[in-house]
């Protein structure tokens, strides 16, 4: 995914601009889903499903085409327009809902699968939301978070080393119900990144005890 510059994940606030909205109406985003959401969720139970974070909703095209029943949250309305009319398109059903993650919370024990795609937010920002998602899984869920290492400082994801991830760093940032089967990092093909430099991102799977 192309560096996002100035576009870094942080708490809306009310009345300005939020600059995702921006992001999204002057640059096409990639339309296929995060290519480790395929490898690792295309064949995890079915049910329902919620992408935090969801953008312009090409994770949550992937998993309403799956069969999961899906709720795309985001605070940029550009990004959920876009969801819903592409949704429509394909016949497909997604509930958007335009929401802060920040004080977000989800219907307890009510998910099989809560997906965080690319979402970079300060280490106990973070730990505040992944602790949010799990609260949202059912018993047997799965949580799966992908996003930029640190490795990319400069040429993919955010701009501010603190904000990328790192195997280390994500040990500490998931609450003790969720049973971490994946956490590693793994290559993601360059795509239609203009820096022709493949991303490495830190994968995480995990499932709610
Ligand atoms: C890099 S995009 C990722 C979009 C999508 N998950 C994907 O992989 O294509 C980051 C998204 O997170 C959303 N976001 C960031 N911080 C947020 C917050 N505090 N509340 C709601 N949405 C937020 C942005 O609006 C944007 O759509």
């Amino acid at each position: 995914m192309a560096d996002r510059g100035e576009h870094t994940d942080r708490t809306p606030i009310p009345g300005e601009p939020w600059p995702w909205d921006e992001r999204f109406r002057d640059m096409p985003w990639p339309k296929d889903p995060d290519p480790l959401l395929v490898e690792y969720c295309s064949d995890l139970p079915k049910g329902k499903a919620v992408d935090l974070g969801a953008g312009t909703g090409r994770n949550s095209i992937f998993l309403a085409g799956l069969g999961y029943e899906v709720m795309a949250v985001d605070a940029s309305q550009v990004g959920l327009d876009i969801t819903a009319s592409r949704a429509k398109s394909e016949n497909l059903a997604i509930k958007t809902v335009l929401a802060n993650l920040d004080d977000f919370k989800l219907e307890a024990d009510t998910y099989d699968l809560v997906v965080i795609a690319n979402i970079h937010m300060l280490p106990p920002d973070s730990k505040k939301l992944f602790k949010m998602a799990v609260e949202g899984l059912r018993r047997g869920g799965h949580l799966f978070v992908v996003g930029h290492d640190r490795s990319n400082l400069g040429v993919h994801g955010p701009p501010l080393p603190e904000l990328l991830y790192s195997v280390d760093d994500m040990k500490d940032l998931f609450p003790s119900d969720l049973d971490i089967k994946v956490l590693k990092n793994q290559e993601r093909p360059v795509g239609d990144s203009p820096h022709g430099v493949p991303d490495m991102a830190v994968v995480v799977l995990g499932e709610k005890k």
